[in-house]
């Protein structure tokens, strides 16, 4: 018979248990493209290739090296991914969301979810910070298809406040610190990977989609699921396509994202002990 998702990460999140010996991490940040630099202000990090976790898939995308890292951040243990998984390699929804429902086996209640994407809104200029206070799926899947496993959550979960009114209040008040104009906005989940057409992007913003992007909605899908707390941040690598003429490459998304990605870390750091 097949193993169960719940078999599969608590055999996951066994291994990762035995890797980080005496840490109790608290927060999971899951770090998109181009935002792996927020690892480097991670203190006394142990670090586990994908690879090495039992179920957990392997990413194949370029700037997405995929290793997990515990260690303190801002003070606080955390375990940080540093790549994560998408729709578009061709994994199913239960495998690209595994790790965190690892997370919420772990006992991890609180989790930061960052993204890059497009500017479809007129106010999103690329190196911008969006925080994403709602989203809208059209990946055309969703993760909780399937038998429901009650060990997780309930078969109709709410989605009214899937990003934690109290964790916007808090990034709202460390980017006014920070005198950081952190942006606000409406994430819109498509399956990718090729970007859009410029009609679409007419049709995406005309739906209510800020910021355009291939990743986040099942993770916080599945964290919802599991009753964990989420914030999620999209840095806005470019504007999306046909609102300027300009076309769209890789390694421009990469670029402004280690960029931004700098503000985004500091970002996390000041938030993070808050979030407890
Ligand atoms: N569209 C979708 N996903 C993206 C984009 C975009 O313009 N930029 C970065 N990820």
């Amino acid at each position: 018979m097949a193993i169960s998702t719940y078999d599969r990460a608590s055999e996951a999140a066994r291994f990762i248990t035995m890797q980080i010996g005496t840490r109790k991490p608290r927060v999971a940040v899951v770090l998109g493209s181009g935002l792996g630099g927020v690892a480097d202000t991670v203190t006394e990090a142990v670090a586990i290739p994908y690879g090495d976790i039992p179920h957990f898939p392997v990413s194949t995308v370029e700037g997405h090296a995929g290793k997990l890292i515990a260690g303190s951040l801002g003070g606080v243990e955390v375990l940080l991914m540093k790549g994560r998984f998408h729709f578009y390699e061709g994994y199913a929804m239960p495998e690209i969301t595994l790790p965190v429902r690892v997370f919420a086996l772990l006992g991890i209640s609180s989790l930061i979810l960052t993204n890059a994407a497009g500017g479809a809104a007129k106010y999103l200029a690329p190196g911008t910070l969006m925080l994403i206070n709602d989203h809208i799926n059209l990946m055309g899947d969703n993760p909780l298809q399937g038998a429901n496993d009650e060990r997780f959550g309930p078969r109709f979960p709410d989605m009214t406040n899937i990003y934690t009114p109290a964790y916007l209040d808090i990034a709202r008040a460390a980017a006014r610190e920070m005198d950081l104009l952190l942006a606000e906005g409406v994430y819109l989940g498509l399956r990718g990977p090729s970007y859009e057409t410029p009609a679409e992007v007419r049709m995406m913003a005309a739906l209510g989609g800020d910021a355009l992007g291939m990743s986040t909605v099942p993770e916080a899908i599945v964290a919802r699921h599991c009753g964990m707390k989420i914030l999620a941040f999209s840095c806005i690598t470019n504007i999306a396509a046909g609102m300027h003429s300009q076309e769209i490459t890789h390694s421009e998304v990469m670029e402004i994202g280690e960029r931004a990605g700098k503000q985004l870390a500091e970002l996390i750091v000041r938030i993070i002990p808050r979030l407890a």
